[in-house]
């Protein structure tokens, strides 16, 4: 299929029917001689979903039926190009109208040219429409969660949207073991690439505009890698000394278990799991490049029998599976593939993953806990509820000056183009027998 808007609406059709993530289906077009432009209108779809359905609505006289999804998602997509991008009006319509054939569906050729005309002719109107008729929705959020982040973070929630529906920076770690963060600055400045160091973690900087890795000197040979600058605070906060064996539990794509080995050279052992061998291919990639080596494991790590030889580790990191509503700037399909009832299932796994990963701490060992998600009942409630049913697990504040400190755990926020990813963390100690 070459009609590159068709592309996007079947993108489209296919996550809203919860079939694939936006970088499994676009993956299957990276050859398209207007990839650029496909990758931009997926990602502006979802990012703005919500706010294009309420401009579509105005226009359309009664509701689509079901079975016309792929209709609605052209339509969706074409007033993203309308609205966002500077793209010739008439090609964006006249390509869209086309694509009705694509999808076997005459009919809607007057359709979609009335609709797309009719927004042309009353923009103003329809977005000013948009803001007043409901509040919030040209913040494209999905009701539930902009409810959830309204009641949880009452005071930060307009700059939670504000800053999710950002383009998210292209953040950098230097690897301090190889060279330092002064000297990396100055290969890019010298390679006509520009960046600033990032105030939290010594290993951040953000470029100030994104570029292909093999356009970063020196990225072959394990001099960088690519990696917000929330997750670099991981191994700082593991608190790691010479001889420890340490646990990576939920590992893929390894960009923690990397970080660990780059911070601390003299490890007794470090072992990475996740589920499945392919996942693992993504670690071993990123260990190859970097010249680095653990022991990989693929298993539920919840299923310690399965996998532990009984050792206790003198310290865990738990990067959970969330809801990953903390990364929303870097994964705009999220707004569309999450469902409330998610949230639940997701609370459960954490909490069997802490209470089984417990056993393989060592007496006076440190577990870090961390998801990348904003919401309280995957993060400081998971921990509360731990706490209450653990007698050797003592909490640790985390004395920083960055994030919100939470009753059980520190919260970043999402941030501007030149911070973090929404992320939190936990520290727990096991008491000494
Ligand atoms: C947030 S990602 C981890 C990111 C990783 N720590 C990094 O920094 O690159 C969560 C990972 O947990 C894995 N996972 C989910 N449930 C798991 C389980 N029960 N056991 C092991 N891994 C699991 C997923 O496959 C996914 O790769």
């Amino acid at each position: 299929m070459s009609n590159s808007r068709a592309i996007v609406a079947k993108i489209l059709c296919s996550l809203l029917s919860d079939r694939g993530s936006l970088n499994t289906l676009l993956s299957n077009h990276k050859d398209h001689p207007e990839f650029g432009l496909i990758q931009e209108s997926s990602y502006g779809c979802c990012r703005w979903y919500f706010a294009l359905e309420g401009l579509l609505e105005q226009l359309l006289n009664k509701p689509l039926k079901k079975q016309d999804l792929d209709i609605k998602c052209l339509m969706i997509c074409a007033l993203y190009q309308l609205r966002e991008l500077e793209v010739a009006e008439y090609a964006v319509i006249n390509e869209s109208v086309s694509a009705v054939k694509i999808f076997k569906k005459p009919w809607a050729k007057g359709l979609v040219n009335a609709v797309l005309r009719g927004y042309q002719r009353k923009k103003d109107e329809l977005e000013l429409a948009l803001t007043t008729s409901q509040p919030n929705r040209d913040l494209a959020f999905p009701s539930w969660l902009e409810s959830e982040i309204n009641g949880q973070w009452p005071e930060q929630a307009l700059t939670v949207f504000q800053n999710s529906n950002q383009r998210p920076p292209m953040t950098l770690r230097v690897n301090l073991a190889k060279n330092t963060r002064e000297q990396y600055l100055e290969a890019l400045s010298q390679n006509g690439i520009g960046a600033n160091a990032g105030s939290l973690a010594d290993s951040a900087l953000y470029l100030d505009k994104p570029a292909p890795v093999t356009d970063l000197p020196g990225f072959a040979e394990g001099k960088v890698s690519v990696q917000d600058e929330a997750s670099q605070l991981v191994p700082k906060l593991l608190q790691l000394e010479p001889g420890q064996r340490v646990l990576d539990a939920c590992a893929a794509p390894g960009g923690k278990s990397c970080h660990i080995l780059e911070s601390e050279h003299s490890l007794t052992s470090l072992t990475s799991i996740d589920m499945t061998q392919s996942k693992l291919d993504r670690i071993r990639e990123n260990f190859e490049r970097l010249d680095l080596e653990s022991s990989l494991v693929a298993a539920d790590a919840s299923e310690i029998e399965a996998w532990w030889d009984g050792k206790q580790f003198d310290r865990i990191l738990l990067d959970a599976p969330c809801s990953a509503t903390g990364v929303i700037r870097r994964h705009p399909d999220i707004k569309l593939l999450r469902r409330p009832e998610q949230i639940k299932a997701l609370e459960e796994i954490q909490s069997s993953l802490l209470e089984k990963l417990w056993m393989c701490l060592k007496p006076g060992g440190l577990l870090l806990y961390t998801t990348c998600s904003l919401l309280r009942q995957e993060n400081e409630d998971t921990i509360k509820r731990f706490l209450d049913s653990t007698d050797s697990a003592k909490y640790e504040a985390i004395a920083a000056d960055w994030g919100v400190e939470c009753a059980f755990g520190r919260q970043l926020l999402p941030g501007t183009n030149s911070g973090p990813d929404g992320f939190f963390y936990a520290v727990l100690r096991k008491e000494l027998a």
